[in-house]
């Protein structure tokens, strides 16, 4: 029997409080803007991905994800295998002894724990724990930085979801894309008193994929000009400086107001792209009404391509603001399930390489 190498790890779901909407190159996924995001605790959202490969496999690469096979032959996933293999194959041309994996076909499995295209970037956990279990598994030396790099060309939100804490991704000028990566701003500890409340108001499938709807807004939109070149610069330099300075009112005000430009941006992509639904919109009327009843900002809501709600607060407001979701969130209809809280901390290794012979 041919020997089988394995490898497995998990890669954390990050929510942008300053999002990625437009791609610049959609071939090597490059992004008209920087953005900025919150890496969320494993324990409530992870992609756990195992890789393996071996000279005994079919020879077609194969992917399982959540125990359905996917297709593999789309040019994201091929840019991912390509590149991991001609690392992992300079490894080999430099060192005979190293067995010659990157020749063997490759079989990933990989299982979330939440609704996969939900708009809970399903995808930037799926390809960062690809990337990353197919580094384990060829033994790359290759950083986090390196690493993110790659998984940018399987999804671009993906490229932070290497990181821990709080994480940018630069966008870059360089035409082959070697200068778009992501970087941590800060490590969960940090400001480890950040939560996250994720109010899944449909786990359903979302209507206009990422991919599809920022390609529009880029073609149509006439607000979008505007906020790629002057009002996302502004605003990763205002977002950065809050975290430095834990200042949850800022973080809190850039973030609801990017969500609010992205969205705007959607409207005004012909035909438009509504994400928001009757249910988003009540989520923000209540977080409006916690931060005036606290007569400060204490809360802040952000929207990726869909209608769940993730809202940020800060654990001393606990109560005020999950507390007042909970007791909504057994009463209304269309809260269809709540993923509870989840703590932003590091990107903690779990990674597992083997050899069965
Ligand atoms: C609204 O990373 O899913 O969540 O690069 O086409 O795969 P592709 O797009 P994707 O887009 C995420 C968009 C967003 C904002 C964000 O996460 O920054």
């Amino acid at each position: 029997m041919s020997e089988i190498h394995r490898a497995s790890t998990t890669a954390p779901v990050n929510i942008a409080v300053i999002k990625y909407w437009g791609k610049r190159d959609p071939k090597l996924n490059l992004p008209t803007n920087s953005s900025l995001s919150v890496t969320l605790s494993q324990a409530d959202l992870r992609t756990h991905t195992t890789a393996s490969c071996s000279p005994s496999y079919p020879a077609e690469d194969s992917l399982l994800l959540n125990g359905s096979p996917q297709d593999v032959s789309g040019a994201r996933t091929q840019a991912c295998f390509r590149e991991l293999r001609a690392l992992r194959k300079q490894l080999e041309d430099g060192n005979n002894a190293l067995p010659k994996l990157s020749t063997f076909p490759l079989r990933i499995v990989s299982e979330n724990n939440f609704p996969t295209a939900a708009g809970l970037a399903s995808s930037a956990a799926g390809f960062a724990a690809l990337v990353r279990a197919i580094a384990n598994l060829y033994e790359l030396p290759s950083s986090p930085t390196d690493l993110s790099r790659i998984a940018r060309q399987g999804s671009g939100s993906a490229c932070r979801s290497l990181f821990g804490g709080y994480v940018g991704w630069e966008q870059g000028s360089a035409a082959d894309g070697s200068d778009s990566m992501a970087f941590q701003v800060a490590p969960a500890e940090h400001w480890p008193n950040m939560r996250a409340v994720i109010l899944v108001v449909s786990a359903a499938k979302k209507g206009v994929s990422s991919t599809t709807g920022m390609q529009t807004t880029v073609a149509t939109s006439s607000l979008f000009a505007a906020r790629a070149s002057e009002t996302v610069p502004r605003r990763m330099q205002e977002m950065q400086k809050a975290i430095q300075d834990k200042d949850f009112e800022t973080f809190a005000k850039v973030t609801m107001m990017d969500s609010n430009s992205f969205h705007a941006t959607c409207l005004d992509t012909y035909p438009p792209i509504f994400y928001l639904n009757d249910v988003s919109k009540a989520a923000i009327k209540i977080v409006e009404s916690i931060n005036e009843a606290a007569g400060k900002i204490i809360a802040a809501y952000t929207f990726d391509a869909g209608p769940n709600a993730v809202v940020y607060y800060l654990e001393e407001n606990e109560k005020e603001v999950a507390g007042l979701f909970k007791s909504i969130l057994g009463e209304k209809e269309g809260w269809a399930g709540q993923r509870g809280q989840a703590v932003p901390i590091n990107d903690e290794a779990r990674d597992k390489v083997v050899v069965d012979a």
